[in-house]
């Protein structure tokens, strides 16, 4: 399973690349406003170390308008996906974008029909959100592994970018359905090597090697 960030933040983003857990970035309108940057410079100094897809996200409403805004993001470097919402809009967007050779991110998916027609219409990833649908009471999960279930059923080749993850345990719940890609916070990438039993078997080894006396170096 791929991990992608769900961040505009570079120094973060940097941190965990270092360590080879970046297999791309995706970012949208709220995460670039969090950064204070302007879009154009940030998405470009994400695609400077991210050799992976890279999702920059369209604003305009109208097909014409994002196929135009689609364009230029994708100007920025080979490795953009052009992020668009699942809306009629963005699915004409999703079809001639694709089909220029450009990869596509189908965001704002909350069904499995949904997600079915994205992959009609050329989608690379489709962006299933799992914590938004669990914040109104519905099985955020259950909508990844219906989804899994129909790309299966006929080939598709639409990758699901499970999105909207929360917890570690989105993650593992992902990777169990077979999600081909997540994308999370810096926060809970880091919360996958979390243990309350390794922090208490750490404490137990470090006080036990102190009464020992002894040095390795
Ligand atoms: C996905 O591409 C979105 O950027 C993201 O996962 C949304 O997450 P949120 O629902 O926590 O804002």
């Amino acid at each position: 399973m791929k991990f992608f960030i769900d961040t505009a933040d570079v120094d973060a983003i940097r941190e965990l690349h270092d360590l080879g857990m970046v297999d791309g970035v995706t970012t949208n309108p709220s995460l670039i406003l969090k950064s204070g940057r302007n879009i154009l410079e940030v998405t470009k100094e994400i695609c400077s170390f991210v050799s992976g897809p890279v999702s920059a996200e369209v604003v305009a409403l109208k097909a014409e308008d994002m196929i135009a805004e689609g364009r230029k993001l994708a100007e920025i470097a080979p490795n953009i996906a052009v992020k668009v919402p699942l809306t009629w809009d963005g699915l004409k967007t999703c079809k001639v974008l694709s089909g220029e050779g450009f990869m596509v991110n189908v965001t704002l998916c909350f069904s499995a029909n949904q997600a079915l027609i994205a992959a009609k219409a050329g989608a690379t990833f489709i962006s299933p959100f799992i914590g938004r649908l669990d914040d109104i009471n519905l099985e955020g999960l259950d909508l990844i592994g219906d989804i899994r279930t129909i790309y299966d059923n006929y080939d598709f080749e639409t990758q699901i970018l499970a999105a909207s993850i929360r917890t570690a345990n989105h993650v593992k719940d992902c990777a169990l359905i077979g999600a081909d890609v997540i994308t999370a916070p810096p926060a809970v990438i880091k919360a996958l090597a979390s243990h309350v039993l390794t922090d208490k078997g750490l404490d137990q080894f470090t006080a036990d090697w102190a009464k020992t006396g002894q040095k390795i170096i």
